[in-house]
């Protein structure tokens, strides 16, 4: 355990109170302990008493529409759900206690009472709906990736936002794990420093193909999905990737052989290595093919430090606090290591302060391009491309 270690949760779970005496030895320590287990929960401030009107889209394999707790948010009436599945639309309602059902997003978006929508749609049509939805004057909040390895509807979707004045936030859920929580924190403070070197992994082993609304998973290319990965540079620094080359591997499953999907993809894993705008490097790996691993997680490594889960290593004795802020009661931390809720409370609290969201239109495509350009670097037997950038921040 290291002197400038910050995380209290962590600490006290992983090393158990009765073995902090093994650990650690002297008065210090155990002053510490007993500052930290004394020190009182802070509790969540509304910023305002407003509703913001939502509509709800989408509850498809994943149930998304429903998991990332809008219907318990203090600050939102759900006006409306749907999906154009009927009894999926059913399912929705219920679980967002909403009696009004709509055919599709495109007549929900009619309805002049909803200000915003979650979009929980297929990943091949964020890109599109969220246009729509900004065009009918809705601020939208979209499941990753904000766009399904197309440049042009990135472009679009750029220009719509830029248009519309209205906020757009993308759910990434790794940008309110634990550990890129910390290390954003820790990063804003000046306890890393340029980050040297940073990694960012989402393993995902599948047999077989999971299930989506027209098969859109099937044989997808895996750095299309990026987000979850690339979070752990650009949701940790606010900097951007700037060209990269890309590996694929040709795995065996079925949906990666010659002419088993619609995206013409040969490989089941791609693992690419990016340069950033701070001089340093990124690697990323996106796997289906490693048995039984599943994981969405990173590590960063800077001038002046480094970090690999919530513990921090390096020479800044002044840290922040990286305690995730708490939430409002009743809205509940959910799934991807307690993301869900918190990403809704960011992009309503955005919407209720009239201030861009943690993952804003910048960000969202900063962490989604990269991975669209990995791809075009894989087919090109790892080519180093350049990255297209959406915003003057390099
Ligand atoms: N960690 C994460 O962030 C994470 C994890 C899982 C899924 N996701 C994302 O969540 C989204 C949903 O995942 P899923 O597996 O449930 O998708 P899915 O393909 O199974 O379901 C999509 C649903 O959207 C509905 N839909 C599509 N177009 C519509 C329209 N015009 N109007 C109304 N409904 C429409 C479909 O009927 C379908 O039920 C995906 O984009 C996925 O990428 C993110």
């Amino acid at each position: 355990m290291s002197e400038h270690s910050v995380d209290r949760r962590d600490f006290l779970g992983t090393m158990g109170i009765g073995s902090l005496g093994a650990a650690v030895t002297g008065h210090l320590a155990a002053a510490a302990a007993a500052a930290a287990a004394e020190k009182p929960e802070p509790k969540w401030q509304p910023v305002s008493d407003r509703k913001i009107r939502c509509g709800i889209v989408g509850y498809g394999v994943c149930r998304f529409g429903a998991a990332f707790s809008f219907q318990d948010h203090p600050n939102v009436e759900i006006v409306a759900v749907s999906d154009l599945f009927p009894d999926r639309c059913a399912g929705l309602a219920k679980a967002c206690r909403c009696e009004k059902t709509y055919e599709s997003l495109e007549v929900l978006l009619q309805d002049p009472k909803i200000e915003a929508v979650f979009l929980a749609t297929d990943a091949a049509s964020h890109a599109r709906h969220s246009i729509t939805a900004l065009q009918h004057g809705k601020h939208v909040m979209t499941a990753v990736p904000a766009t399904l390895g197309s440049i042009e509807d990135a472009e679009q979707l750029f220009e719509a936002v830029k248009q519309s004045g209205l906020k757009y936030m993308m759910a990434e859920t790794s940008s309110y794990r634990a550990d890129c929580y910390a290390m954003r924190q820790v990063y804003a403070a000046g306890g890393f420093g340029r980050l040297v070197y940073a990694e960012g992994e989402y393993h995902h082993y599948l047999v077989g193909v999971l299930d989506s609304y027209k098969d859109w998973r099937r044989g997808m290319p895996p750095a299309w999905y990026p987000t979850h990965a690339t979070a752990y540079y650009v949701g940790v620094t606010g900097k951007r990737l700037t060209a990269v080359s890309c590996q694929g591997f040709r795995g065996q499953q079925e949906a990666f052989l010659p002419g088993a999907n619609r995206y013409n993809n040969p490989f089941s894993d791609e693992i690419a290595l990016f340069q950033t705008s701070e001089g340093g490097s990124f690697r990323m790996c996106r796997t289906r093919s490693i048995h039984s691993l599943g994981a969405e997680t990173g590590r960063v490594f800077g001038e002046r430090g480094w970090m690999n889960g919530t513990t921090y290593q390096g020479a800044e004795k002044n840290l922040p606090n990286i305690d995730r802020p708490p939430l409002p009661p009743r809205v509940a931390e959910g799934g991807h290591g307690g993301s869900h809720g918190r990403l809704t409370h960011e992009f309503i609290t955005a919407i209720l302060e009239n201030r861009e969201p943690l993952v804003n239109i910048h960000e969202a495509l900063a962490m989604t391009v990269p991975g669209i350009i990995a791809h075009q670097s894989a087919l090109k037997d790892g080519e180093t491309l350049k990255i297209p950038q959406f915003d003057t921040q390099t």
